[in-house]
C-alpha cells in the first residue's frame, strides 16, 4: 500500500484546485453559436473550470468513413482554453456512426442469446472486432496528435461506462484461447477445476466450449466464472489499446475511464491496473421511500471508498446529476442542499472534482428531461444553476484539500469474483445478499465516523489493525497465508458465516470449511449451515459471564448477557482448541452451540460471526473492536442520527467534513479540544452547533 500521508499532485497539471465540470456537448449545438457563447458566460458564472468534451462524437468527428471534420472540437477546445477551462478530452468508441456498423458488421454485439444486434443505442461493440479495435486506436491517435499540445487538454476520458459482454464467433475464439493459455492448453486440467465429470460435462477439446447462454450452458459454474474474468481480460485489453494510442503521442497526460460503481460486470480491480486515475458515476436514489436518506449515504461512502482505494489515492467524481436523472422509477429533485451535499460527500472520501452529467440539457432524444446545470430555460435563473453555482464558490475555497488523503486504519473485504461465485452458487437462499451485508458491516463503522477502506481479497492488509471480511466463500491461494501473516502480527480479523467454502474456480475446499490455513487462523471448522424462512427466529446470546479478559481489560462488557435477533442464516461450527466462544445460539436443534467465536492466533485475534445479525449486534459489537484495536474516529462528539464526519489529511493538515444527510436540523456537540476553522467562511466553529437540513460543514484543523 502507497504511503499515504504525503500530498498528491494535483490530477491534472496547472490545475492546482478541486476540478469542477462535466459532460458537455457543444456538438449538439454546432448550429447554434449564440448558445455556445452562453456557454462561456455561464460556466465563469457557475465557477467552472473544467470540461468532458467528445464523449459520443465519433459522428460529429468522422461523419463518413475517412472524411474527418475536427474543426468543431478545435473551435471548442480553443474556445474552452480562452476562457480558462481545461478539458477531459474523450476518445468516441462508447458509440458509433451508422456507416461503420453497416460496413463492418463485425463490431455489432452479439447478445448471450446468440442475437445480433441491429444498429443502434451506443456502449454495445464487440470488444474483440480486430476492425473496431484497429479503428478505435487510429481515431485516437488523431485526436491525441491534433491535440497533444494544446493548452485545454488536462486528460484523456477514456471510452465511457465500459459495461456488457459479447458471445460473436470472434469473441468464443478468444474466450478459448484465454482458457488455453490460463490451463495450459491441457483440457483435462480445464475437465478438473470445471468438475465436468457432472452430468457428462466433460469436454474433449477447448473448440467444444462455448460461453454460458440462456439456451445453452449454464451450470458449469468454473465456467460461469471464468467467463466473467474473461469478459473483463477482453474489456480491459480493449480499454489498453485505446490508452496506448493516446500514451504514444501525449505519455505525460493521464488518463482515466468512469467506472460504474458496484456494477457487477467487470471487475474493477483489474481494470484499474492500466488507469493513471480512477473516477466513477455516482447516481444514489437520494430521498427515496425505501431508505434513509443517511443509510443511502453510508452505502455512497462505501462505494467511494473503494474507488479511493483502487490506487489509494485521489479519486474523481466524473458525473453526477445537479438534480434528478430520467432512468429510476421516481426520478426525484434533489432537494434544496442536497447536490453540494452530495458533492461533497465524493470531496470527503477522497474526490478531487466534481462533476456533472451534464452540462445543458438537449432539446431532444433519450436524456432531454435529465438534470442538467442549465436548464432548458436557458438562463442562470434556475434553483439548480443558483445551486451548482454557489458549490462552485465552495469548491473554490477548497484548494487546500486538494491531494490529500483517507487515512484508514480498517478494511472491509468487498471482493468482486465472491459476488460472482456467490450470485453463482445454487443453495442456501435468495437472501444471499453478499453485497448488502458487506454495506451493512461498512455502516457499522460508517456510523460511528470511522475511516473505512473498502478493498478486494487480493489486497496488501499492511497498516490495517482490523480486517473485516464478510461472506469470504471464495478463498483464493495467498489469502489464507495474507490473513495468517495478518492476524498473528497482532491485528484483529473478523469474518462471517459462509468463509472460505469454494476455491477461486468454485471447488469445494475438503476436510471441512474454511479452507486451506484459515482453520488455523479462525481456530473453528464450520460443519453445516442452516438457512432461515423470514417467519424463523433465532438468537445470538452473549454469556453473562464472558471471561474475555486480556491486558486491556473486560472485552466485550457492553454486550455480556444480551441476545441478538439472528436471520437468514445459521452456521453449525466446531470451535476447536484455545477458541473462545463469545455467543451461542438461542434456539432449535443447534441451540448452545457457538454463534461468536475469538480465537488467539499469534499476537492477533480472529472474531468468526457464524450467523447472520442485525444492526444492534454489529453496532455493539463493532463498538467494541474499535476500542481494543484502537481505531481513531474522527471526529469525537455526539451527534444526531444522519450525520456524518469523514477526514482528509496530509502532513501537518487536516480537514473534517461534518454532514447532516437528513432533511431536518441535527445537532452536534464535539467532544475533542482541536480548534477547528471553517474552510468556506473561515470563521471558528463552536464546540456545539446545529447543522441545517442537509448542512455540510468542512473544517480545518487548525
Ligand atoms: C451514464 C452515462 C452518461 C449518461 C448518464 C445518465 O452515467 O455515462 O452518458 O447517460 O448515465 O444518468
Ligand atoms: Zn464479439
Amino acid at each position: 500500500m502507497e504511503k499515504k500521508m504525503k500530498k498528491f499532485a494535483p490530477i491534472i497539471k496547472d490545475q492546482p484546485y478541486m476540478i469542477y465540470g462535466g459532460d458537455y456537448n457543444p456538438d449538439q449545438w454546432l448550429d447554434r453559436p449564440d448558445i455556445l457563447k452562453e456557454d462561456d458566460r455561464l460556466m465563469n458564472l457557475a465557477k467552472i473550470n473544467n470540461a468532458s468534451v467528445g464523449i459520443f462524437a465519433w459522428k460529429a468527428l468522422e461523419p463518413e468513413e475517412g472524411v474527418y471534420t475536427f474543426e468543431w472540437l478545435d473551435e471548442t477546445m480553443d474556445r474552452l482554453a480562452a476562457n480558462g477551462k481545461k478539458v477531459i478530452l474523450a476518445t468516441p468508441s462508447g458509440a458509433r456512426p451508422a456507416w461503420m456498423d453497416r460496413k463492418y458488421p463485425e463490431v455489432l454485439r452479439v447478445n448471450d442469446g446468440r442475437v445480433k444486434n441491429l444498429h443502434g443505442e451506443r456502449h454495445n461493440h464487440c470488444y474483440t472486432s480486430p476492425y473496431y479495435r484497429r479503428k478505435v486506436f487510429e481515431m485516437n491517435q488523431m485526436l491525441a496528435k491534433r491535440y497533444k499540445d494544446h493548452k485545454a487538454l488536462g486528460m484523456w476520458h477514456i471510452s465511457n461506462e465500459y459495461g456488457g459482454d459479447c458471445h460473436c464467433p470472434l469473441c468464443q475464439q478468444a474466450f478459448r484461447d484465454w482458457l488455453r493459455k490460463k490451463y495450459d492448453n491441457d483440457i483435462d486440467k480445464l475437465n478438473g477445476q470445471w468438475w465436468t465429470g457432472f452430468w457428462s460435462k466433460k469436454y474433449s477439446s477447448f473448440d467444444e466450449i462455448e460461453s454460458p447462454a440462456p439456451q445453452g450452458e449454464r451450470c458449469i459454474h468454473g465456467l460461469n466464472l471464468d467467463w466473467l474474468r474473461f469478459v473483463t481480460y477482453q474489456t480491459t485489453d480493449f480499454m489498453e489499446q485505446e490508452i496506448k494510442a493516446v500514451k504514444e503521442i501525449t505519455p505525460q497526460i493521464p488518463v482515466t475511464t468512469n467506472l460504474m460503481g458496484l456494477y457487477p460486470g467487470l471487475n474493477p480491480w483489474v481494470m484499474a491496473k492500466k488507469m493513471d486515475v480512477i473516477s466513477w458515476d455516482n447516481y444514489p436514489r437520494w430521498h427515496t421511500m425505501y431508505s434513509k436518506n443517511w443509510e443511502l449515504a453510508s452505502d455512497i461512502g462505501f462505494v467511494h471508498d473503494i474507488n479511493r482505494c483502487l490506487k489509494h489515492k485521489p479519486f474523481l467524481l466524473m458525473e453526477s446529476t445537479p438534480s434528478n436523472v430520467n432512468w429510476q422509477q421516481v426520478n426525484k429533485l434533489k432537494r434544496p442542499g442536497m447536490n453540494i451535499l452530495a458533492s461533497m460527500q465524493a470531496v470527503a472520501h477522497g474526490s478531487d472534482s466534481v462533476q456533472y452529467f451534464q452540462w445543458r440539457k438537449g432539446r431532444g432524444a433519450a436524456e432531454k428531461f435529465h438534470g442538467a446545470v442549465v436548464d432548458h430555460e436557458g438562463s442562470e435563473n434556475t434553483r439548480v444553476f443558483q445551486e451548482a453555482a454557489k458549490l462552485g464558490e465552495m469548491l473554490q475555497k477548497c484548494k487546500d484539500i486538494v491531494g490529500t488523503c483517507n487515512q484508514a486504519k480498517v478494511a472491509v473485504i468487498y471482493d468482486w469474483e465472491n459476488r460472482w461465485a456467490i450470485d453463482n452458487m445454487n443453495g442456501l437462499s435468495d437472501r444471499r445478499n453478499y453485497e448488502e451485508t458487506c454495506r451493512l458491516h461498512y455502516r457499522a463503522l460508517w456510523q460511528k465516523n470511522v475511516t473505512v477502506d473498502v478493498i478486494d481479497m487480493e489486497q496488501d492488509l499492511s497498516g490495517y489493525s482490523l480486517v473485516i471480511a464478510p461472506m469470504l466463500y471464495m478463498q483464493k491461494p495467498g489469502v489464507a497465508k495474507r490473513l495468517q501473516d495478518f492476524v498473528s502480527k497482532g491485528n484483529t480479523l473478523v469474518t462471517t458465516y459462509f468463509t472460505g467454502y469454494v476455491n477461486e474456480n468454485d471447488l469445494c475446499f475438503l476436510g471441512g470449511f474454511p479452507g486451506d490455513g484459515l482453520k488455523e487462523v479462525l481456530g473453528i471448522w464450520a460443519e453445516e449451515i442452516d438457512s432461515l424462512y423470514e417467519a424463523d427466529s433465532n438468537q445470538m446470546c452473549f454469556s453473562s459471564c464472558l471471561n474475555t479478559e486480556d491486558s486491556k481489560g473486560k472485552l466485550f462488557a457492553s454486550m455480556s448477557g444480551k441476545k441478538y435477533a439472528i436471520k437468514d442464516y445459521c452456521e453449525i461450527v466446531h470451535p476447536l482448541e484455545n477458541t473462545k466462544v463469545l455467543a451461542v445460539y438461542g434456539e432449535d436443534f443447534y441451540e448452545g452451540t457457538p454463534a461468536l467465536t475469538c480465537h488467539t492466533y499469534g499476537e492477533g485475534k480472529a472474531y468468526h460471526i457464524c450467523a447472520r445479525t442485525d444492526m444492534n449486534m454489529l453496532s455493539d459489537f463493532y463498538q467494541e473492536l474499535i476500542a481494543q484495536c484502537e481505531v481513531p474516529v474522527n471526529l469525537l462528539g455526539s451527534y444526531d442520527e444522519g450525520v456524518n464526519v469523514q477526514k482528509r489529511e496530509s502532513d501537518g493538515e487536516a480537514y473534517y467534513f461534518i454532514m447532516n444527510f437528513e432533511g431536518k436540523e441535527a445537532k452536534v456537540t464535539l467532544e475533542e479540544d482541536i480548534q477547528l476553522v471553517s474552510v468556506i467562511h473561515e470563521t471558528t466553529i463552536p464546540k456545539s452547533f446545529v447543522l441545517k437540513p442537509y448542512e455540510v460543514i468542512i473544517a480545518a484543523q487548525k
